[in-house]
């Protein structure tokens, strides 16, 4: 059986799901290639099954690398193999707090039945959301998919093959110049060097919530609009990277290369060192391909059994791992004798690259870009605290350090000097910083803002000042205590009649439930004022989302 698997992901995670999938099918003999989602051919005669994987992000939306597949497939006269017919079977990757729990998986074998294909296996929902993480839908998919295989692939499914490494990495000569860093380099697509102009607290220094608010200048030509994000990509933690240079049992000066073409977007030659610094992460909770990459390797009986329950079962890789929320470079600590036995070509199998983060951009200039960045910083099981990668990063930068950025297009549909109610607690004000100073929103318009207290968290307490903004503070002794929900309904007429005059709703911002709080309490005004029932209030939201106004 020939199978391609495909994927589509905005941060990482179905990409990361597709490689399982990819390791456990080549691990049983079964001919298979990895191929992102929009090089799909579904008129390929020479591929017996289809994977295809894939995430929901945004408000029900197609991951950035795979809009125009969902273009393509989209399209009225699209066809696809019908003799024989397209078998695939669809990984949906998504999180079910979210409306549109994996929408676009869902959509995309909707459609593939329609366009004729059968899909084998039921769509695999996974759940970012479940307790033990999208493992859990994803082990139960494939289940199904060896079921599928076993009773498909004339019995060749069960002979196992040995491991061999994804990356194909060799010792580089010493007289190749290992990549640096520096304001030429420019080292992924997209990709620019920016200098830090300055990083300082945006909240008081009493305040448990630290969050900073930084400025970087632009190259030539860089430039972005409002509501778009600057995509920041950190290193990991000096602490963390002793942690697995000492782990680790080779020379980490030396440099590597690839032995064939790239298979990762690294550009290498480079140091193993550099590498550890700056492109693979140590600071991620280590998953199940990291247990059974090292039992591969592993010559030790009993680190080896310990590492196989760990890849098999999921509670007790969730108790040693997520739980305590050990990272990668801990983790190698805890099989010394395994990790002794891993070859430099396993470096690329066994960490996963870092991923940038994306940070609303709060400006708007053609110069700079800045951002506010809460600070992930919080205490679990284990002696140390836990950081998150970027946040750790970014906190720690200085005047005139370089940082590798790119920026990526915003999802607000905005409509210059227009009038807008904004609704961004927290950090989610960001982006509203950047429409207003770009004199997108009109002076008729509102902004509702969310936070702890005045002298605590009040960002950007001076902005602002040419529309009207109402703050919502949740934990101040000097107010009562509300959250933005409570405003939106306290000037439920104010609210209303911009509603009806047309203006624009934009919410942003970091909590999950909060989306669907604030937009209760935009029915509850629209019930109110016009004097509707719930159902009613309901469908006049919805047509204005489907007019563009939410
Ligand atoms: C479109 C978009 C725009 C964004 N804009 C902003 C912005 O303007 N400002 C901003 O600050 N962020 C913003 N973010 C979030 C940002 O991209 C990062 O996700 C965030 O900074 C955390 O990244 P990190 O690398 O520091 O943490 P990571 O290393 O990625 O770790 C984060 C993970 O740590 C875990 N975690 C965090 N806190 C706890 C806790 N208390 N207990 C247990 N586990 C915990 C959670 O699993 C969380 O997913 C935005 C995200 C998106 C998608
Ligand atoms: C900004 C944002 C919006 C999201 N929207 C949805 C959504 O509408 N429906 C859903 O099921 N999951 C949603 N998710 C959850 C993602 O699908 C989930 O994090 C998934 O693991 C991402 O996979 P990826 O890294 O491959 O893109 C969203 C996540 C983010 C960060």
């Amino acid at each position: 059986m020939n199978v391609r698997i495909h994927y589509g992901s905005q941060t990482g995670n179905t990409q990361e799901l597709a490689e399982r999938i990819f390791f456990y099918l080549t691990k049983h003999s079964v001919k298979t290639s990895l191929v992102p989602i929009v090089e799909a051919d579904f008129n390929d005669d020479t591929v017996q099954l289809f994977i295809l994987c894939i995430s929901t992000t945004g408000v029900g939306e197609t991951p950035a690398d795979s809009k125009s597949f969902w273009r393509m497939i989209m399209k009225k006269d699209f066809s696809i193999r019908q003799i024989p017919k397209v078998k695939a079977i669809v990984f949906a990757m998504g999180d079910s707090s979210y409306k549109e729990y994996n929408w676009v998986g869902k959509q995309l074998a909707r459609r593939l039945e329609t366009l004729g294909a059968e899909l084998v296996v039921p769509t695999v929902l996974c759940d970012e959301r479940h307790e033990l993480g999208f493992d859990y839908g994803a082990d139960k998919g494939i289940q199904s998919l060896r079921d599928y295989l076993i009773s498909n692939d004339s019995g060749n499914f069960d002979v196992r093959l040995p491991f061999t490494p994804r990356h194909s990495l060799a010792i580089a000569d010493s007289s190749i110049a290992p990549n640096e860093l520096n304001a030429e380099n420019q080292s992924a697509e997209n990709c620019f060097i920016g200098r830090v102009v300055f990083n300082k607290r945006a909240t008081s220094e009493d305040h448990f919530q630290e969050t900073r608010h930084l400025r970087f200048t632009l190259p030539d030509g860089i430039h972005y609009s409002a509501g778009d994000v600057l995509n920041i990509k950190p290193r990991n933690p000096p602490n963390l990277v002793k942690v697995a240079i000492d782990a680790l049992p080779w020379d980490v000066n030396l440099t590597v290369a690839w032995k064939e073409d790239a298979s990762l977007p690294l550009s290498l030659p480079m140091t193993i060192e550099k590498i550890l610094e700056s492109e693979v992460d140590l600071v991620g909770i280590p998953k199940r391909s990291f247990f059974q990459i090292l039992a591969e390797y592993s010559s030790d009986k009993m680190e080896k059994d310990r590492l196989l329950e760990f890849s098999e079962g999921t509670d007790d890789r969730w108790d040693y791992a997520n739980r305590p929320r050990r990272t990668l470079a801990e983790a190698l600590r805890d099989f010394p004798k395994s990790v002794s036995d891993l070859p430099i070509e396993a470096l690329l199998d066994i960490f996963p690259l870092i991923r940038p983060r994306p940070y609303s951009i709060c400006c708007h200039s053609r110069e700079y870009a800045e951002i506010l960045c809460a600070i992930v910083d919080y205490k679990s099981r284990m002696d140390t605290p836990r950081v998150g990668l970027c946040s750790a990063y970014i906190r720690q930068l200085e005047d005139g350090d370089v940082v590798e950025l790119s920026i990526s297009r915003g999802t607000f549909n905005l409509v210059r000097n227009a009038e807008y109610i904004m609704i961004g607690p927290g950090t989610g004000i960001a982006p509203f910083r950047s429409v207003y100073q770009d004199r997108i929103s009109n002076v008729r318009s509102l902004l509702f803002f969310g936070c702890r207290a005045k002298d605590k968290d009040l960002y950007f307490g001076d902005t602002f000042s040419k529309l009207t903004r109402l703050n919502a503070f949740s934990r101040d002794s000097t107010c009562k205590k509300q959250y933005v929900q409570e405003i939106i309904k306290e000037n439920s007429q104010l609210v209303f009649e911009k509603i009806m005059r047309g203006c624009i709703i934009l919410i942003a911002g970091k909590s999950k439930d909060m989306p669907d709080g604030v937009k209760n309490a935009i029915k509850m005004v629209i019930a109110k004022s016009a004097n509707m029932t719930g159902e009613q209030a309901n469908a006049f939201l919805s047509m204005l989302q489907d007019q563009g106004k939410t």
